[in-house]
């Protein structure tokens, strides 16, 4: 009894210690006290038994450990050793693959070295530091302290930077919508928001503006909020293109939404818009196609293609600009399976359509995916997972650009 006490109190003394990561071909799981569940960043954590999983040099591994709520399971990572940037553009005949990002993630060293990898990632777009709350909080007061720094990131990796965005009914600060202005005042105000902001970033913006985000409701009427409600659709739309186009005469000017990756009523309704626009000369270069999208449901590839192609009939150039896949968690190899299918899907679709000219995954990994915190229970939507191990996802990805 006593020498278990004993050996009790060496576990117990031990234990801190042992809480360290554990290094390549280290146990990091499995039975065996003092075994760590993380590893250092040059390997991933693989589970060879039910009792034993060991640290594998990154690269090596086709599983990965996920702690679920019923315990360690092994998953499938992604095997291509190929990189989605470098394959987006030789390959796939684009112009980037890309992520977004956000301000807080970028203290994150490991999430930025990977970020910043530009064989991997051409592009950059900032999640939420170049919007109306974070740009012109207060009335004539422009901070673009959070938005230079994904710009100088952007610019130190030599990656493209996507504007995001100028007029959205979300994150409009609140003195906006409050201030009860007249329709002539708020065509001002939108003039000198666009206008100040794209301007700011004139000449660093090497990509594109989504100059307006989310117009439409998805049954294809117009969007309420304080803009189209006070100005109309077309003239909002109008004011803040114009005042984009003259800060900054080489950004392509885009309309971004979400649920118009197929044939629809929305997808009308932004066919119907752009068409009114071109034919009143107003500066319209590109409709993004953000494509949040569910693991399984995701349209036909023709359908995709038929649907882009509807666009890029108009004389616009198209991008997809906030692609992820959901899914129901927790993650299984089946649903990791589909999801590599879906990503090759809709990558596929963009690669056989010339006109679309580059895409943009709503960040990389699943550590800073906006969806378990919109969507309960749902999540696992990135290539990369939350310890920045690819997914089978990225095979498609890969797949996508290359077939
Ligand atoms: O800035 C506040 C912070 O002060 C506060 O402490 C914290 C507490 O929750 O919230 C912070 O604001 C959050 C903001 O992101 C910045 O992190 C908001 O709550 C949160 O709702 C907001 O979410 C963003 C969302 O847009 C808002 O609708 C997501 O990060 C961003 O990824 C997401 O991006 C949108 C695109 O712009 C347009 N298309 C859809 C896409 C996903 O919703």
């Amino acid at each position: 009894m006593l020498k278990h006490l004993a050996s009790l109190a060496t576990v117990l003394v031990l234990l801190p210690a042992a809480m360290a990561q554990s290094s390549v071909w280290g146990q990091c799981g499995g039975l065996g006290i003092g075994a760590d569940t993380t590893c250092t960043p040059d390997s991933v954590c693989v589970v060879q038994n039910p009792y034993y999983s060991q640290c594998l040099p990154n690269g090596s591994a086709t599983t990965t450990a996920v702690t679920t709520t019923t315990g360690t399971v092994a998953l499938p990572t992604g095997t291509s050793t190929a990189k989605s940037n470098t394959v987006a553009k030789t390959l796939g005949g684009k112009k980037y693959f890309g992520s977004a990002t956000d301000n807080p993630e970028l203290n994150d060293t490991a999430y930025v070295a990977t970020l910043s990898d530009n064989t991997l990632f051409g592009q950059i777009t900032p999640g939420n530091s170049m919007k109306w709350d974070a740009t012109e909080p207060s009335r004539g007061v422009f901070t673009f302290a959070a938005g230079d720094a994904v710009a100088a990131l952007a610019k130190k990796n030599g990656q493209l930077l996507r504007g995001h965005n100028c007029v959205w009914y979300n994150q409009l600060a609140s003195w906006v919508t409050a201030g009860n202005f007249n329709a002539s005042t708020l065509t001002s105000i939108l003039q000198t928001h666009c206008g100040t902001v794209v301007s700011h970033y004139a000449g660093q913006m090497k990509d594109s503006w989504d100059v307006v985000n989310e117009p439409f409701n998805d049954d294809g009427t117009v969007r309420s909020f304080v803009f189209s409600d006070a100005l109309g659709l077309t003239s909002y739309v109008t004011t803040a293109l114009v005042a984009a186009r003259a800060a900054d005469p080489a950004a392509k000017l885009y309309i971004n939404d979400y649920n118009i990756d197929s044939a629809g009523a929305k997808a009308t309704a932004m066919i119907n818009l752009v068409t009114s626009l071109k034919a009143a000369g107003t500066p319209i270069d590109g409709v993004g196609i953000q494509g949040h999208l569910i693991v399984g449901e995701v349209p036909s590839k023709a359908a995709l293609i038929a649907n882009y192609e509807a666009f890029t009939a108009l004389g616009i150039e198209i991008a997809i600009t906030e692609l992820d896949i959901r899914m129901t968690l927790p993650e299984t190899p089946a649903l990791l399976a589909q999801q590599q299918t879906d990503y090759n899907t809709v990558i596929s679709a963009c690669k056989a359509v010339a006109g679309c000219v580059g895409v943009t995954i709503w960040d990389y990994t699943d550590k800073y995916s906006w969806i378990p915190g919109v969507f309960t229970g749902q999540g696992a939507a990135l290539p990369w997972d939350d310890n920045l191990i690819r997914k089978p996802a990225y095979d498609g990805i890969i797949a996508g650009f290359t077939n």
